[in-house]
Formats: C-alpha cells, structure tokens, sequence
C-alpha cells in the first residue's frame, strides 16, 4: 500500500426531495447568488424552477449566467466571471451536469481574484480563493460534485485541460435522483461508462491496497448490474439513485485510497479526442478503454486478470477486454472511432494531437509509439466481434 492523505469536505444531499434546504444551505454563504447552468434541459425539465422558487424563499438575490456547453469552454467561464464580479456575488449555485458545475469551480477562483481564470488551469499562477459553490447535480457521471477537479477546454491553445485545487470543492452538493431522470438514453450510457473508467483509473493507479480493489471493483460491478436495467427504464427513481451514487463513488477520492495516484492515461486520450471532434466525455472513454487495454496486454497481465475475475468470472486477458467492450455495447456506448463518424484519414492528426500534448498515464507511461497502436486499436476496436 502507499501512503496517501484523505481529505473531502463537501457535504452530500442526497435523495428525493432533498432539494428542499437549498435555499438555507445556500444562504449561509451569503444573499448574492450566480446562478449557472447549461444550454436549456434544466429550463425545459422544470429544474430550475424548483431551484429557484427554493432560492427566492430563501429571500436570495440571483444573477444568472447560461449556456454552458457540453465540453466546456473558457470564454464561457470567463464572461460568467466577469457577471459574478460585476454584481459582487457571494456564492455560486451550479444546476448542471459536470460541465456547468466544472466551469463553475474555475469561475469561483476567477472571481475570487482579478487574474485569468485560465492561467490558474495552466499553473502560471497559483489561486489564493475561491467564493463557495454549491451545487445540484442533473446528471450521474463526472463525480465532480464530490471532488476538486475541474476539466475546460480552450479551442485558441488546442487544450482541454484538467485542474485541481482544493478550493474547488463544493461546499454543498444536493444529489436527487428525480433530477436525472430526463436525462437522454445516449448520456445516460456515457455517464455508466465514465464512472466504470474512473474506478479503472483508480484500478490501474499505483498501489494495489486489496480493499480498495474490492470497493473498487464493487463500483464497477453494481454499474454492470444495474446499468443495463436503467438503459430499459430511464424514469426509474430507485435505478437512477443507484448509478448516482455509483457515480460519486467512484471518484470522491475513495478509491485512490492507498494509492500514489490514478494512472488517468486513459482520460488524457479521451480528452483529446472531446476536443478534436466534440466527442461526449464517456463515449471517448468506450472508444479508448479497451484500446488502452489492449495496449497493456502484455504489459500488465495479472492486474488485468484481476479485474476480470472480479467482474466477470473470467480468467484470460482477452476475454476480460472482450467483456468491457460487450458491455459498452449492450448499454450502447461506442467502442471504436468508426462508429462515431471519425475517419481514418484523422489517424495522423490524432496521433499528432496525443504527442503535443505528451499524453501520458501518471502509472503507466505512453510513448509516441504507444499512441499509433493505440489509435489503431480505436479504429480496429470493432472488429473484435
Ligand atoms: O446543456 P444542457 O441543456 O443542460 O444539457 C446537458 C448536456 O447536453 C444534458 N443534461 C444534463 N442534465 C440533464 C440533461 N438533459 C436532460 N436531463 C437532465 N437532467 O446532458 C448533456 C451533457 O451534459 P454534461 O454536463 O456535458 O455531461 P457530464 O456530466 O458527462 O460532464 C462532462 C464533462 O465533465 C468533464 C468531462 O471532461 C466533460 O467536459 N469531467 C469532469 C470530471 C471532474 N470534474 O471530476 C471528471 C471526468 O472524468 C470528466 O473529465
Ligand atoms: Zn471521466
């Protein structure tokens, strides 16, 4: 096991109704409140009405900033910054899934300073605070509603990149299922897939702590039972809770206990494909998983095996990556490039993007090398059936 250093401070609201502290929740924080959201589905689905109605209860003044994409970009956090400022907020309530509430951890740092919200991502300077955040999750996947990480993309430097710093830690995050029902078929499988990469992260982190592994593996496998069941019955409350927590779960910090850290190869991969082609988050990580895997093959036999006989009962390498991609499918995730449109003529310029931006695992290192195999793999990934 390694050492490790165990810190979340944000607390949890979770279930039916429980939205109904909003507003004294939030008060604490202050009367002046920046209201952030996304393009329109908490509007047309009757969220933010009830989030609202619970903050003008609380005799709370709003200021709003919408229209956050999926794949968040920095102008948005940037003119979000500059209402907040404008307006002297106190506090932010983010009504999303992990775009808005990302974009809206870097806007509690920018308008807590009077820097460039990006130079915090890119490290040239280093934040000193952040106004609280509280948050109201509509969507089941990120775990960002329980953590410190933060990812945003800036199409003028050709990065989507991912930042985390403490201070960017909810202090609240109210999780009601009944939220997440509306919720598409497509991100609804994207949002299974990302919580199982990030307890495969963790999975493939350094240090190996056996209970760890077991809650780890046990994540996954509650994802593998249910998650098919919520694909046939969206509006389930009891299944859509299940994956909800599943989902904050798998990346609170729990299962990086014991561990040096996460390897995150695979995200980094993923990232960039998001941003060459808007690809959703979780569909990138169907697509690169198995690839990545298959890449591993020799490299990491036993921990593979590992997991595939605590998922899925079987013994070989193959047949554990063979499972992974069966049950991205069966939830309808895509698992290679050509299913989404991506033409093998981008072979290069994938290729291209991964070496500029060196990407790598924190564990287990990626070469230029590694990368061509690997975006083979992505575009053979279908042939395996
Ligand atoms: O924009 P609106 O209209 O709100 O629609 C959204 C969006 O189109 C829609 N949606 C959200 N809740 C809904 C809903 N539609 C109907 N009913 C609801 N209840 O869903 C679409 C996707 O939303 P988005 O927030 O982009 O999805 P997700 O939560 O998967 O977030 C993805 C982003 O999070 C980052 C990803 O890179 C990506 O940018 N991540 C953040 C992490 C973190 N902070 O820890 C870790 C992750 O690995 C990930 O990188
Ligand atoms: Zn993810």
């Amino acid at each position: 096991m390694e050492n490790f250093t165990a810190y979340n401070p944000t607390r949890l609201h979770f279930g039916e109704s429980i939205i109904n502290k909003l507003g004294t929740t939030v008060k604490q924080y202050g009367n002046r409140v920046l209201l952030v959201y996304g393009k329109g589905s908490v509007k047309k689905y009757g969220y933010y009405s009830s989030v609202v109605e619970e903050l003008e209860a609380a005799v709370l003044e709003i200021f709003e900033y919408s229209g956050i994409k999926p794949n968040p970009i920095i102008e948005d956090v940037e003119k979000a910054t500059i209402i907040g400022k404008q307006n002297n907020v106190d506090v932010i309530v983010a009504l999303g899934g992990g775009s808005v509430i990302d974009s809206a951890k870097i806007i509690s740092l920018g308008i807590a300073s009077n820097e460039n919200p990006w130079d915090f991502m890119t490290w040239k300077l280093t934040p000193q605070k952040s106004i609280p955040l509280v948050t109201v999750l509509t969507l089941a996947a990120t775990g960002t509603e329980m953590n410190a990480a933060a990812v945003v993309q800036n199409h003028s430097t050709g990065q989507k990149v991912g930042y985390v710093n403490p201070l960017m830690f909810p202090k609240d995050s109210f999780l009601d299922p009944s939220f997440t029902v509306t919720v598409p078929k497509n991100y609804t499988s994207y949002g299974i897939v990302d919580l199982i990469a990030h307890s495969l992260e963790a999975f493939f982190g350094q240090g190996e702590p056996s209970v760890i592994d077991q809650i780890t593996i046990d994540i996954i496998k509650d994802a593998i039972q249910f998650g098919p069941l919520l694909m046939d019955d969206l509006t389930n409350v009891e299944l859509r809770a299940k994956i909800m927590l599943d989902a904050t779960l798998a990346l609170n910090g729990l299962t990086s206990y014991g561990k040096k850290s996460g390897d995150w190869g695979v995200h980094g991969l993923g990232h960039e494909l998001s941003l060459l082609f808007d690809t959703p988050h979780g569909a990138s990580l169907s697509i690169v998983y198995p690839a990545w895997l298959k890449l591993q093959k020799n490299r990491i036999p036993k921990r593979i095996i590992k997991l595939g006989q605590g998922l899925f009962d079987v013994y070989t390498v193959d047949d554990t990556i063979n499972q992974l991609l069966a049950f991205f499918k069966k939830i309808g995730s895509p698992v290679s490039l050509n299913e989404i449109d991506i033409p093998y003529d981008s072979r290069a310029r994938i290729i291209e993007q991964y070496k500029k931006n060196q990407i790598s695992g924190m564990h287990h290192s990626l070469s230029n090398n590694d990368h061509e195999k690997i975006v083979d793999f992505m575009f053979l990934n279908k042939q395996l059936f």
